[in-house]
């Protein structure tokens, strides 16, 4: 008999979910931009940028963390950055495509079906290790640094592009609020205002999205020391322009111009507070001497162990609900709600019309029973008089 599963995470039935269409990176202004706030340069990726800050390095083989279909390293092997790859993820569907494009192009990547919380990294020798669009995905966060700083060497490289914003998308007030005020400001055909992400859908649809985002960077500082950590931003743009229709569907100068106001506006929210930021770029090397303290090692064990059989116990459920998300659900029940009453409205009226139906079309049946009454009771009055008439 199977055993019971007792993880505090599942992963995605759908591996689609990873590469649809309509965030805000497909548009080309907000890859620039990205691309910019990672590195303090224009028109430079992230990777070329490491290469520079890292003396020229080329890296001889590199580890990538959740590699999905494999672009990423497809990308870093074509640039010369890095001579080899080795891929790990959950999706045999995503490894298998990394597989065949990775074949095709003839790139030296090679590619392990592993879940990241429990298995150990494949292989060793290392001198990069990449979590791109990784990280947030992760729930034994520390476990899995850690393994990561040991298979690196002292001057091996950790590099990172990610989300490092609040847990499963949930924002505080403040960031929605300026979201939802800078929906206002835009040309009205532009604007719509974004849903806020509720809970039961996406536990739904990949309940590792997110898990512990706003843990990543402190985690990460406890293995790393972090040469370089840039914030990207996205408080305001990602959730303003992402799945907006009218933006995406609308290339334009017009649209061109509402990309920009919406992105001016992010860099300044960045700005004025860089905690605020969703997404961050980072690199550093492994503090390997943190692998020495064994009692603080095994505190943070136990204490990830507990976060995870706690959020076990309440069906993944990790932190309380923010007000937004309590308002969202309330809001989602009353939409039930109302869906219900609607559809019972209907169906109510279709029962109407066909009793109305019905009634008309048995009216000639009714009326001509009651004329066939009529004529026997008459008949039958008749009857009775004569009889009557006989005995007087
Ligand atoms: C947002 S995608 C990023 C993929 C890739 N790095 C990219 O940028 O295209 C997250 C990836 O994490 C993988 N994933 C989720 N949970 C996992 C787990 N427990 N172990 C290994 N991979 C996992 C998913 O299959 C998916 O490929």
């Amino acid at each position: 008999m199977a055993e019971p599963d007792t993880r505090s995470y599942t992963v995605a039935q759908d591996s689609s979910v990873y590469y649809g269409g309509g965030y805000w990176n497909d548009l080309p202004q907000v890859a620039a931009y990205i691309e910019r706030r990672a590195t303090g340069k224009p028109d430079t990726d992230w990777y070329t940028h490491l290469k520079d800050v890292t003396g020229g390095r080329t890296f001889r083989k590199a580890l990538f963390l959740n590699c999905g279909n494999g672009w990423v390293e497809r990308q870093l092997l074509e640039a010369g950055i890095v001579e080899e790859a080795v891929g790990t993820d959950i999706s045999d569907e995503l490894l298998d495509q990394a597989r065949k494009a990775a074949a095709v192009a003839g790139l030296p990547a090679r590619y392990y079906a592993r879940d990241i919380n429990t298995a150990d990294l494949p292989e060793d020798g290392y001198d990069l290790v990449v979590n791109f669009a990784a990280a947030h995905h992760i729930a034994y966060l520390d476990k899995v640094l850690r393994r990561v700083c040991e298979v690196l060497p002292a001057d091996g490289v950790f590099a990172s592009v990610d989300y490092v914003g609040p847990h499963r998308n949930q924002y505080g007030y403040a960031q929605w609020q300026a979201a939802q005020e800078l929906v206002e400001q835009l040309p009205e055909a532009f604007r719509s205002a974004p849903n806020y992400p509720h809970l039961p859908t996406m536990l739904a649809g990949d309940p590792t999205e997110a898990i512990h985002s706003e843990l990543i960077l402190d985690t990460v500082r406890r293995y790393f020391r972090l040469e370089e950590l840039n914030p990207i931003g996205g408080a305001l743009a990602y959730p303003v322009l992402s799945f907006n229709s009218a933006v995406h569907g609308t290339p334009g100068p017009e649209r061109d111009a509402v990309v920009e106001q919406v992105l001016a506006a992010d860099e300044a929210w960045t700005t004025e507070d860089p905690d605020r930021t969703l997404f961050a770029f980072f690199w550093g090397h492994p503090m390997k001497a943190v692998l020495d303290e064994q009692d603080t090692l095994a505190a943070w064990a136990r204490e990830e162990e507990a976060r995870e059989q706690a959020a076990a116990a309440a069906e993944g459920r990790y932190y309380p609900l923010t007000v937004l998300q309590q308002l969202t659900q309330e809001l989602e029940t009353l939409r039930m709600h109302n869906s219900h009453l609607l559809a019972d409205l209907h169906r109510t009226t279709d029962e109407k019309a066909a009793l109305l139906d019905r009634r008309v079309a048995l009216r000639p049946v009714l009326v001509r029973t009651l004329d066939e009454r009529a004529h026997l009771a008459m008949r039958l009055l008749r009857g009775l008089r004569r009889l009557l008439g006989r005995r007087r």
